[in-house]
């Protein structure tokens, strides 16, 4: 098999776990209280890790944002650049991304509602001078058509960003102890970068500084500060299914002494591995990163 197909069975792979421990997934998985988390003031003082990806654009530019969800990182970037536009299949994320620009008065940002790989037109998806996607390969089964479309769609460069451990997988310990079983393995950098190979593309790829916050700003996060609410933030992520909450709350409290140590500035999670964001980045039709085809 080669690596775009090994690509696509890993994401099966996920996808089958998933409905054999959860059921069926609820329509729009990313909306209600995930959607909220994802939300983060646009006027914010951005951290290291941002002030690389906004490097690469400039105040003249359209920024089409992938997978934009609540506009974490477009509304920012939308202070900087002409226009950003939010290309996201969910509606929730969509709410939380209009209410979020309309309250720090921005003007010069859309939302269109849809799947990346659903966007028709001969050159691709929405079109901008940079197109980027930041932790939304994890979820893309068919990634030579969403690599290509990005690139279609971009006049001057594409970047996607991930972290290092693919962030669905960042609970994967709280997977095993409620679901009884290693979580299965999502794609990353690892996967995505000979996948890319195979398409002819040859990106840059940077590690950045940062490490790991919960919101972008460069702060420590605020650790929760009692037991309910350490309990409440171990349950939030998107790995439990909201209809297993209670059960993971209770397997999350047995294992407490494990999974959080009491520090003065809280309770501090023990499980999270160390992951850094990696970028991954090329010009559309330079030569020199588009190689020969070998797969
Ligand atoms: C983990 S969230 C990341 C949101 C945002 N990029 C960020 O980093 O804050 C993943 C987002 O990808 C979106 N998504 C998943 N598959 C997609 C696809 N095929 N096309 C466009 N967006 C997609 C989801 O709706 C969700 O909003």
């Amino acid at each position: 098999m080669g690596a775009i197909e090994d690509y696509a069975a890993l994401v099966e792979a996920v996808e089958f776990q998933r409905e054999r421990l959860q059921g069926p997934l609820r329509p729009d998985i990313w909306g209600g209280e995930i959607a909220k988390r994802f939300r983060a003031d646009p006027k914010r003082e951005m951290d290291d890790n941002f002030q690389v990806l906004a490097s690469f654009v400039r105040p003249d530019d359209v920024f089409v944002d992938v997978g934009g969800g609540a506009g974490r990182l477009s509304l920012p970037m939308a202070l900087r650049c002409r226009h950003a536009i939010n290309v996201d299949p969910s509606s929730g994320m969509g709410q939380e991304f209009q209410e979020s620009m309309a309250e720090a008065g921005i003007a010069n940002a859309s939302f269109v509602l849809s799947d990346w790989q659903d966007m028709d037109g001969a050159q691709g998806g929405t079109q901008g001078d940079v197109v980027h996607a930041a932790n939304v390969t994890y979820y893309v089964r068919d990634i030579d058509r969403f690599a290509a479309k990005l690139e279609a769609s971009a006049s001057r460069r594409v970047i996607i960003t991930l972290w290092s451990v693919p962030s669905p997988m960042l609970n994967a310990v709280l997977f095993k102890m409620v679901y009884g079983e290693e979580q299965a393995v999502v794609p990353g950098h690892a996967q995505l970068l000979p996948a890319l190979w195979e398409m002819g593309i040859l990106p840059d790829v940077r590690f950045l500084p940062q490490v790991t916050t919960f919101d972008g700003v460069p702060v420590p996060p605020n650790y929760p500060q009692s037991k309910d609410d350490a309990v409440e933030m171990a349950s939030a992520g998107i790995w439990l299914a909201t209809h297993h909450r209670d059960r993971g709350e209770a397997v999350v409290r047995e294992n407490f002494q494990e999974l959080f140590e009491e520090c003065p500035e809280g309770f501090v999670p023990q499980w999270l591995p160390d992951a850094r964001e990696v970028l991954i980045t090329w010009e559309p039709g330079n030569p020199s990163q588009h190689g020969d085809n070998h797969g």
